[in-house]
């Protein structure tokens, strides 16, 4: 199936590992030019340099801190140096684990401006263009936690849930002007953020990491954590002038984890 997706411009935001860095690969290797954004430069170069030199050739680092306000409008104005994005991939960091009743409310306004309205506004100035031209499609990366509120994610579980409200809610405003707006949901994708939740789980349950990864993947009807390019390919999917009817839409990736139709 061609995705047609050669020559597209995307901005993939977190891109220098995990899910951001997943996602980028599998829109490069469908043709797209791909600006990976991310504080460390380095560390996507050297995902990139592992790449054949033609598709390594279309990703282009990006070093910009995403909390930062000011940064997130420099990130418009060099992205649109480089050309008009196509596709944006909303994504970032994971926030810090905490329990809903005890969460500080300068961490709830902190993590409420970095993963949603930073988001949110980036996405309302690259749009626009987007609409100019009757093509665009905007992929926000959320978490199981908004179907099913994971024990001790409090943050990520309600931040989150935000991102679902602004997403479906943007959908039905752009829908009849060739802009498409989706919202996946990894569960347990094998990522360095997937790692750092198990060891924190393992030092709160006094048990090995190996112990609750374990566990954990054989909570999943699929017994095993998704592999990141397994993410990567549903992104360039919804990503791609097929997925042309499909908006509004929340997808899982996550081996069956979540039990509700
Ligand atoms: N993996 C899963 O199964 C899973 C499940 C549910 C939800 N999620 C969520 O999905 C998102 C991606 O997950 P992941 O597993 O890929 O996480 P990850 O391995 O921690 O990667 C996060 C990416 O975001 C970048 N980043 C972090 N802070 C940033 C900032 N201030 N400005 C710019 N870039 C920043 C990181 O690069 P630098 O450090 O170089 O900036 C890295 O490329 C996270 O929010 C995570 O909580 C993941």
């Amino acid at each position: 199936m061609d995705l047609g997706l050669a020559g597209k411009q995307a901005l993939v935001l977190g891109a220098s590992r995990g899910l951001g860095a997943a996602s980028a690969r599998a829109l490069a290797l469908e043709g797209a030019q791909v600006i990976a954004v991310a504080r460390s430069t380095e560390t996507t170069q050297r995902w990139r340099d592992a790449l054949p030199a033609n598709i390594g050739a279309r990703i282009h680092p990006l070093k910009i801190d995403l909390t930062q306000r000011a940064q997130v409008d420099e990130l418009v104005e060099q992205a649109t140096r480089i050309g008009p994005t196509d596709i944006l991939v909303n994504n970032g960091g994971g926030p810090p684990p905490g329990a809903a009743a005890s969460m500080p409310l300068e961490q709830w306004t902190h993590y409420f401006e970095i993963m949603a309205a930073h988001l949110f506004h980036l996405t309302g100035r690259l749009l626009p263009s987007m609409l100019e031209r009757g093509w665009g499609r905007i992929i926000s990366i959320a978490s199981s936690g908004v179907e099913q509120p994971i024990p001790n994610l409090a943050l990520s579980n309600a931040v989150r849930a935000a991102l679902l409200g602004w997403s479906k809610t943007l959908a039905g405003e752009v829908a009849a002007r060739g802009v498409t707006v989706n919202v996946v949901l990894p569960g347990r994708i094998h990522t360095d953020r997937v790692d750092e939740l198990d060891q924190a789980a393992a030092e709160k349950q006094g048990k090995s990491r190996a112990q609750v990864a374990h566990e954990s993947a054989n909570s999943i009807p699929a017994a095993r954590y998704g592999r990141p390019e397994e993410f990567g390919d549903v992104i360039a999917f919804l990503a791609s002038t097929r997925a042309s009817y499909v908006t509004g839409a929340k997808i899982r990736v996550d081996g069956g984890m979540i039990r509700s139709i």
